[in-house]
């Protein structure tokens, strides 16, 4: 018999693009997605899903108690996926609390109603954040699941809290959890506040290109999909109150990054711009990824050089759907993060 499965944050960019995977591999189970729709959430993401019956939409908070109780008491999932959070950095360097709320409280009131209502996973989609950096010039260390959480942002705190409270009810109250922690992700439908489609976005309207500090900032870039599929495997084959750490080895420099993005669009690395750094920037994440390799044979199938391809060929296929997003409250968000940035790099040249 199928299982159902609660998505929670289904409507962003790595629950749908997880969504999608589930419809497809597991066409047996039902797929709930539970989503507040802030900024980042966007229903035209789910319109193929809302075709399919196995599907259902919910839109809620995962910190509102008796929404989610409701859910639980109708649909009495089987597991739980809890992709739901604020996940941009620089939106927590200007505001905090709302990743507090969401990022903690939320993944509490989730837990909650596992309890309550008996699940067989509850599985906490994590970060490699949460291990704060590594420095540039020891490229022999990576994080581990032993390496300790010490985080710089208040986003990658609230997610080092959210998996402290998860542990800490798998430990006390015997919740079957799992946690990943995963590097950074590219592909469809990522909203361009991130990295890489801020720059495809950035470069095809022939405006600069705002790279922090020097731009040389390492990340360890994993496609969506990889990610996803790992996910699959730990909640089907994964052993309760594991951390499985999920990265490709597939370290580059932010300006390697964005050159790149300028060559595949034909456009010129002139339009680079290098502007204020990010406060308490984090220089170098890389991920060991042994533990989930051996455990539950998982590699990643998509090289960086095929991944980018498709993802840069994704946003020139699909301008429609990150078009409207740029167009309406995101300029604002845009001249508040970059204005000041952008006018003092033009003093300077
Ligand atoms: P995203 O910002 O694209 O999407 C987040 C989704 O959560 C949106 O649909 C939003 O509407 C929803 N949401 C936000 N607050 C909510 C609330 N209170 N209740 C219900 N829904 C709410 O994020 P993403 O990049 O897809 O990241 C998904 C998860 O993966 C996050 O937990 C993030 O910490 C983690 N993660 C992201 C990356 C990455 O590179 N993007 C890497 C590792 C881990
Ligand atoms: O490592 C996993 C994390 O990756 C996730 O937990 C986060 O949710 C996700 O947002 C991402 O965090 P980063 O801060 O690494 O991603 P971002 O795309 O914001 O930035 C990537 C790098 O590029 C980082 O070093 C900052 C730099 N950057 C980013 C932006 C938006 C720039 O130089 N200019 C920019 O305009």
């Amino acid at each position: 018999m199928g299982k159902t499965i609660i998505v929670t944050g289904g409507a962003g960019f790595i629950g749908a693009n997880f969504v999608y995977l589930e419809l497809q591999e597991h066409p047996e189970d039902r797929i709930v997605c539970l989503d507040k729709l802030t900024y980042a959430g966007n229903l035209e993401t789910l319109a193929e899903a809302m075709k399919n019956p196995q599907f259902r939409f919910v839109k809620a908070d995962i910190c509102d108690r008796e929404a989610v109780d409701k859910l639980f008491e109708e649909e009495k999932p089987d597991i739980v996926v809890n992709f739901a959070a604020e996940s941009h950095v620089d939106r927590s360097i200007e505001n905090p609390g709302i990743f507090l709320q969401t990022n903690i409280i939320g993944t509490q009131v989730l837990m909650d109603a596992c309890r309550k209502h008996g699940i067989e996973r509850y599985h906490q989609v994590s970060t490699d954040e949460v291990y704060g950096d590594l420095p540039l010039d020891r490229p022999d260390l990576f994080f581990t699941e032993q390496t300790p959480l010490h985080t710089s942002s208040p986003y990658s705190s609230s997610k080092a809290g959210a998996d402290l409270l998860v542990n800490a009810y798998h430990r006390t109250y015997g919740l079957p959890t799992t946690i990943s922690r995963c590097s950074n992700n590219y592909g469809p439908y990522q909203f361009p506040e991130k990295l890489i489609p801020l720059m495809i976005a950035n470069a095809l309207a022939d405006k600069p290109l705002p790279v922090y500090g020097e731009g040389l900032n390492v990340r360890d870039w994993l496609y969506v999909e990889d990610h996803c599929k790992a996910i699959d495997l730990i909640i089907r084959k994964g052993k309760v109150g594991e951390v499985y750490n999920i990265g490709g080895h597939n370290e580059m420099r932010n300006i390697d990054i964005v050159k790149i993005i300028c060559e595949a669009l034909g456009k010129p690395e002139s339009l680079i711009t290098h502007v204020t750094d990010r406060k308490g920037h984090d220089m170098r994440y890389a991920i060991d990824p042994t533990f989930i390799h051996k455990e539950l044979g998982w590699l990643p199938e998509t090289m960086f050089k095929d991944g980018i391809k498709k993802t840069i060929q994704w946003y020139l296929d699909n301008k429609p759907w990150w078009e409207n997003i740029i167009s309406g409250e995101y300029q604002n968000y845009f001249h508040k993060m970059y204005g000041e940035r952008l006018a003092e790099a033009e003093e300077k040249a």
